[in-house]
């Protein structure tokens, strides 16, 4: 292989970066970008040194660069989510798993889900109360919550409430750990990682348990959630997928699959409240049954306010010539989500929010990248814009959110995903003259 060439960097020890990477991860790739333009090479803890890239020749390249070249980047997160994990899977095996696990989330079945997600969005606004400021980023993590286990599991009853409730702690606390060092030593059950393998061990208990019902359902057959597609699954030698595998996918599946769109949802509402010429449209679109406008705005929430920032792999070849650099077997490149959608040169006037510029049809998939790139994409891209569509569709339909005039609401780190910082506030206004019920009432209370 020629030489190794490698984008400069700051030079600062790498405690250093690393401080800044989890304090203001983003102000340090704009900096970074602005000193040492599309292309630089950072020196932080859990990544060690990793290229950071932005140029969209250079990403185009990485995301079609086959996996045997670079692939993902065995990160902690399978220790969250299982070694079977499509995130920590490569090569054969992850051919085979995703060849049975995108058509769930595509096509024909999209439409069937549909009225699912209409269904939590409207049993969740129902308990909203009117002319009272509230984050909306808790009701979104419900409605897509909900949505999703009950995308996944068919029927809803009592594990899907336990699922409910232990989910977003796993999620919240391994989240966070992913982003930090892996302790040398084990600190027990009481540490954070030991809290996490204990979350798990109770997700497992819920998991069999499904399994097991699921198993002696005489229609299992006719079923047509993603259980019950896994367990009747057969790979080429007629083999089905093992207990562990289908524990650590549907674990992947229900933790990748809520919090990225709920935090999503939640940047529309604080990006629409600042933008109420744009909202009045998108009222008006809904009440005609419209959706062209709405569909741009989710394009555009997502090209503004990436809530993955951006995503990873190393490279496994023996080299990799990628653009302008030569690098080395194991280099970890990291494309910035976040850079690449400011850059001015693929989206004029790039800090505005401007849903317009989406008009003419779909983003080239290439640059606009929150669901990243190549076999790696997110697998849930169409359900989650299914859905952000859906609850959008319904919040125009059945309130008025009210504009405000503060500004906008900064970038806060969950650990992976980025929310806005007060959970994307809202004042809303009844449309349809609906009183809410008491009880409805009394838990938006206690949720506010
Ligand atoms: C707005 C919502 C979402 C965003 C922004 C998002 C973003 C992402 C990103 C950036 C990746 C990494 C892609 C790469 O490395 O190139 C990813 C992977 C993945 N996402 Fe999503 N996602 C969302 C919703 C969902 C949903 C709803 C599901 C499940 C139905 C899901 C399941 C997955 C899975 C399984 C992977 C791993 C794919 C693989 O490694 O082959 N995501 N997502």
């Amino acid at each position: 292989m020629n030489t190794v060439t490698l984008p400069d960097g700051p030079p600062l020890p790498r405690f250093v970066q690393g401080g800044l990477a989890l304090a203001a991860p983003l102000w340090m790739m704009g900096r970074l970008h602005t000193r040492y333009g599309s292309a630089f090479t950072i020196n932080v803890p859990v990544f060690g040194e990793a290229v950071v890239i932005s140029d969209p020749a250079e990403v185009k390249q990485l995301f079609m660069t086959g996996p045997e070249i670079a692939d993902i980047l065995g990160v902690n997160l399978g220790r969250v989510l299982g070694p079977n994990s499509f995130f920590a899977i490569s090569g054969d095996a992850h051919r085979k798993q995703r060849k049975l696990l995108v058509p769930p989330f595509h096509g024909r079945r999209l439409g069937a889900y549909e009225a699912i997600v209409e269904q939590e969005a409207v049993r969740e606004m129902a308990t909203w109360l009117e002319d009272r400021e509230f984050a909306t980023l808790g009701p979104m993590m419900r409605i897509t919550l909900n949505a999703i286990l009950r995308a996944v599991f068919g029927a809803d009853g009592s594990e899907l409430a336990a699922l409910r409730d232990l989910l977003p702690a796993l999620v919240k606390l391994g989240s966070r750990l992913v982003a930090l060092p892996i302790p040398r030593t084990d600190l027990g059950r009481w540490s954070p990682w030991g809290r996490v393998y204990a979350y798990r061990r109770e997700y497992d208990a819920i998991i069999d348990q499904l399994i097991a019902v699921a198993r002696q359902d005489p229609e299992l057959g006719e079923r047509d959630d993603v259980l019950a597609l896994m367990l009747q699954s057969r790979y080429s030698d007629g083999s089905g997928m093992s207990r562990e595998e289908i524990a650590d996918q549907l674990l992947t599946i229900l933790a990748a699959g809520h919090e990225t769109t709920a935090t999503t949802l939640a940047w529309a509402v604080e990006r629409l409240r600042r933008h109420p010429a744009l909202l009045r449209r998108l009222a008006d679109e809904a009440d005609a049954g419209g959706s062209q406008l709405r569909e741009a705005t989710i394009l555009e929430v997502q090209r503004v306010r990436p809530v993955i920032d951006g995503t990873a792999r190393q490279v496994r070849a023996p080299g990799l010539k990628l653009g302008r650099w030569t690098l080395p077997q194991g280099q970890i490149v990291l494309v910035s989500i976040y850079l690449l959608h400011r850059d001015e040169a693929l989206f004029p006037n790039a800090r505005s929010f401007d849903p317009d510029r989406f008009a003419g049809g779909r983003p080239d998939t290439y640059q606009w990248i929150p669901f990243g790139g190549g076999v790696r994409r997110c697998i849930g891209a169409a359900f989650a814009h299914m859905e952000m569509n859906v609850v959008l569709r319904t919040l125009l339909r059945d309130f008025t959110l009210e504009p405000t005039t503060e500004r906008g609401e900064r970038w806060h780190s969950r650990g992976i995903a980025f929310c806005p910082a007060k959970g994307g506030r809202a004042v809303v206004h009844r449309r349809t003259g609906k009183r809410q019920s008491p009880d409805h009432a009394a838990r938006a209370e206690a949720a506010a």
